[in-house]
């Protein structure tokens, strides 16, 4: 097994940050994971806990391992308060690059790790990298929504990004048991890209009138196999985050990734999918 990552620090303690500090927690990492406050950082860290809770019911993971899994998880109100010189630190923010740049900037400064990755789903590695000091050491690691039972991290290699960061990635995501696929540093990648393109396109089948959610969700999963048609998915990422994607692919590729109206307007009214119990589904 390779010897990298036996401490990491995950930043943003959100859907992916949870997922993400459980998946190296389980592979026996110790992780300090950061939100904005302290009480968040502890709320974050009790999730991942009850993470390892479930994987016990679904038997994916060994009883005795529930306590194992949560002592080697650490809540940290600050970067600043984060174990220095972490193998490892993923940077797991909501999707804005000035508010990215920031962190990132900030965790190298404070914890200076071998290894730094961003978990965004589509900005530019090479734009995020633009303030740091070491940009060889940084690229994007992109895990997938539920973290622990997706088997693919998009590996983002990035303009200046070093062979040896590439290989310390490649490393970490085998000793997670998960498969990598290395992409070029292109808006979106190549999964966010066309994913994304997907679920607008299917947001502006609801407001025509198409189809309802549920109908145009079977049809994708009968007609081409997906596993989950994308207007469930969008409520599964969360509609504010696939409404901050759209809008960088917007800015990289033009108006075909423009948000449509739908969209934007239940972000406002605060409609962001599972997470509040309301997208275009109703969730319990
Ligand atoms: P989220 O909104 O669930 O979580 C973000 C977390 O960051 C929150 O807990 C928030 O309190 C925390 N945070 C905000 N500012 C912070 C700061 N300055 N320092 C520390 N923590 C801070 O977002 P989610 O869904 O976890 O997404 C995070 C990143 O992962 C985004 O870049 C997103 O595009 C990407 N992503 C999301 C996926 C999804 O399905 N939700 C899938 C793959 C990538």
């Amino acid at each position: 097994m390779p010897p990298m990552a036996d401490t990491a620090v995950v930043i943003g303690g959100g859907t992916m940050g949870v997922g993400i500090a459980y998946v190296l927690a389980v592979a026996g990492a110790r992780v300090d994971l950061v939100d904005a406050d302290a009480d968040l950082a502890a709320a974050a860290v009790a999730r991942a806990g009850d993470l390892a809770e479930g994987a016990v019911a679904r038997g994916k993971l060994a009883p005795d391992q529930v306590a194992a899994v949560r002592g080697r998880l650490r809540p940290a109100g600050r970067v600043e308060d984060a174990t220095p010189g972490a193998d490892v630190v993923i940077e797991a923010v909501p999707e804005r690059a000035d508010l990215k740049r920031a962190v990132l900037t900030a965790a190298e400064r404070a914890l200076s790790p071998a290894l730094l990755a961003t978990n965004t789903s589509g900005i530019s590695i090479g734009e995020l990298a633009g303030a740091l000091a070491a940009p060889e050491r940084f690229l994007g690691l992109h895990f997938f929504n539920p973290v622990p039972a997706m088997a693919l991290v998009e590996v983002v290699v990035g303009p200046a990004t070093g062979d040896a960061a590439r290989a310390v990635a490649l490393a970490l995501v085998e000793r997670i048991g998960k498969t990598a696929v290395v992409v070029a540093d292109a808006p979106g990648f190549a999964t966010s890209r066309l994913g994304v393109a997907l679920g607008l396109e299917a947001i502006r089948m609801v407001e025509q009138g198409v189809a309802e959610p549920a109908a145009i969700d079977r049809a994708m999963e009968l007609g081409y196999r997906h596993p989950v048609g994308p207007l469930r998915l969008t409520d599964l990422v969360g509609l504010d985050v696939r409404l901050d994607i759209a809008r960088n692919l917007a800015a990289a590729y033009g108006p075909r990734f423009d948000p449509p109206r739908l969209l934007i307007d239940m972000v406002a009214r605060g409609d962001l999918g599972k997470k509040t119990g309301q997208g275009f589904y109703t969730w319990a």
